[in-house]
Formats: C-alpha cells, structure tokens, sequence
C-alpha cells in the first residue's frame, strides 16, 4: 500500500474511534452525574464524576491503531493484554494534568469488578474506591446501549436485564440507585449521548499522526 493511502487509512481509524470514543464518554459523565445527585454527593463531586466518566478510556486512543474493528470475543490473549492496559494509560495521561485524586483513582479503577475479577489489580468490593464503583455501572449500561461492529445497541430494559444477570460485578447499593435513576419517568436515553454537564479545561495528546484537546462544555475537539 502506498505511504499516502496508508496514512489516510490510519486517519479514518482514528477519527472513527475518536467518534466512538467521545459518544461512549458523554453517555458515562452525564450518568455519573445524575448517579452522583442520586447519591447524594456534593456538586463538586458530581462534577468530578462527569470529568471523569468522559475522560475514563482516553488511554484506548493510544491502543487504536493495533485495536480498531476488533471485538472483544475475538481478541487473542496478546490482544486482551492490550486492552487491560487501558485504564493504567488513562491515569498516566491524566496524571500529568493535575486531575484530582478521586478522578484519577475513578478511571484508573473503573473495570474493577465487585466481586474481585476485574483489572488493573482485582481489588474486591470496598476496596474498589467510590468513584470507580459507580464509573464500573455507568460504563457496562454505556457499551450495552451502543452499536458495535458486532452487533446493534441493546435497548434500556435489555440493557439493565443482561446488568442483573451480572450483578456480581457491581455494588449493590449503587447498582440500585443507578436502577433508580434509569427507571425514573424524566430519564431520556438519547439525552445521555448529548453533552451537557462536563466541563474541562484543555488537554492535549500528542501521538504520531493526530491530538486531541478536551475543551470547556463541549467534550472532545479533534485539532
Ligand atoms: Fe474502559
């Protein structure tokens, strides 16, 4: 393949998964969001939890080029390593960028499970911080209500049935409040693919070939 072609090829890659990425994070902010009102936490908090639930897979951008269009059933172990590796990328990149603690430890957490299968490091039940316990239900309910190469978006009620079937995974105080808040009448799913409540002041990711910059109110600006 010609050097130009391949380097368009890589832009489309990137853009695509950028899109995906972007969708995927304002559904995650703007359910913490409303999780953490639920919960009763403070705005501040509540707003922490929206930072983060956008940011959370920012550490996949690094990933996409040996990842894209590949599903999680088919990846091989060498591949799955990659993917684990994702939630650590986060937090590096983020560290650098004087993120509050409690954001950090939300993403570098947020596919621990309750039970103690998750990664980076199996942590079990409260072990697993706050943040992250709530980042964890916000995330699963975000990627069963999305397309996939593989397979179409879930609807609401199926997406919360196939959540039950894996409770273990969760903490079952929040997973009741997130219950809660996605069953309540004013809930509009499509809403929650639209920003509207995260805030963040700029960053930027240097990689070969594209960066990114999160800007105030708007989410995700490729530049
Ligand atoms: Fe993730």
């Amino acid at each position: 393949m010609a050097a130009v072609e391949k380097r368009l090829e890589m832009a489309w890659v990137l853009d695509n998964d950028l899109t995906d990425n972007v969708t995927h994070g304002i559904c995650v902010s703007n359910l913490a969001f409303s999780m953490g009102r639920e919960l009763g936490l403070s705005h501040e908090k509540c707003h922490e939890l929206a930072v983060a639930g956008i940011l959370h897979d920012i550490g996949k951008m690094k990933l996409s080029r040996y990842l894209h269009g590949r599903n999680e059933d088919t990846l091989g172990i060498e591949e799955m390593k990659y993917i684990r590796m994702h939630s650590q990328l986060s937090y590096d990149i983020l560290k650098k960028h004087d993120y509050s603690e409690f954001i950090l430890e939300s993403i570098l957490y947020h596919h621990e499970n309750y039970d103690g299968t998750g990664y980076p490091n199996n942590l079990l039940g409260e072990k697993i911080p706050f943040g992250a316990r709530i980042m964890r239900i916000c995330d699963v309910f975000s990627a069963l209500t999305s397309d996939r190469a593989y397979r179409q978006a879930f609807d609401k009620d199926t997406a919360v049935e196939l959540m039950i079937d894996e409770v273990k995974n969760f903490d079952m105080r929040i997973f009741l409040t997130f219950l809660k808040v996605v069953n309540d009448e004013n809930f509009n799913i499509e809403r929650c693919y639209k920003p509207t409540v995260t805030r963040i002041e700029n960053i930027r990711i240097d990689q070969p070939g594209y960066s990114l910059m999160v800007s105030e109110s708007t989410g995700y600006v490729p530049v």
